[in-house]
């Protein structure tokens, strides 16, 4: 288990699509571990693979007592109802601002010793398990932003002293709701 330095904006693995895990091994068991640990360390609420640099569709979640990870997660919305509020991404460090979400969220995926599970999420944990499954998909909340908003972000993250150069997703967006 480690604690492991989290890839910021402008790393290309942020924008890379994540495989499908195969392995329900020791590696992927002690992947989770890495996640959850720098999860805690970072006092985050979701952090995925990519973002310690592992090409792999695994995240990890912490809203409030609501704890845990999914491997391969199948993200739906059971309605059409919306949220709107602050959302943040440990790889674009003091960056917040509004993103448009879905209210409600089922998420199914797999324990790492690959048996089935599901997470039900409302308000801040479905913002969380749709942000994190994004990441799976190399999609960033930048991207998910409205027009003017996604403007002041990138000209704050222009300004960051962490930041390279910006680029929106290579990737279709599915379900874009705004
Ligand atoms: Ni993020």
């Amino acid at each position: 288990m480690a604690i492991r330095p989290i890839r910021l904006f402008g790393d290309p693995i942020l924008r890379t699509v994540a495989d499908p895990v195969t392995d329900f091994d020791k590696q992927l068991r002690n992947l989770v571990k890495d996640l959850t640990e720098t999860l805690r360390d970072a006092q985050g609420l979701g952090l995925a693979a990519p973002q310690i640099g592992v090409g792999l569709r695994v995240f990890a979640y912490a809203v409030g007592s609501e704890r845990g990870y999914l491997v391969n997660p199948d993200l739906k919305f059971p309605d059409e109802e919306e949220q709107d509020g602050e959302e943040g991404c440990l790889s674009f460090p003091g960056v917040y601002f509004d993103v448009k979400r879905r209210l409600n969220t089922v998420a199914r995926g797999f324990t790492d010793r690959g048996d089935p599970v599901q997470v039900v999420g409302t308000d801040v944990l479905a913002r969380c398990l749709q942000h994190e499954t994004d990441h799976l998909e190399g999609v960033l909340f930048i991207d998910r932003m409205d027009p003017a908003t996604r403007k002041r972000a990138v000209r704050q993250i222009r300004e960051a002293d962490w930041a390279g150069p910006v680029r929106l997703s290579p990737h279709r967006i599915t379900d874009r709701i705004f």
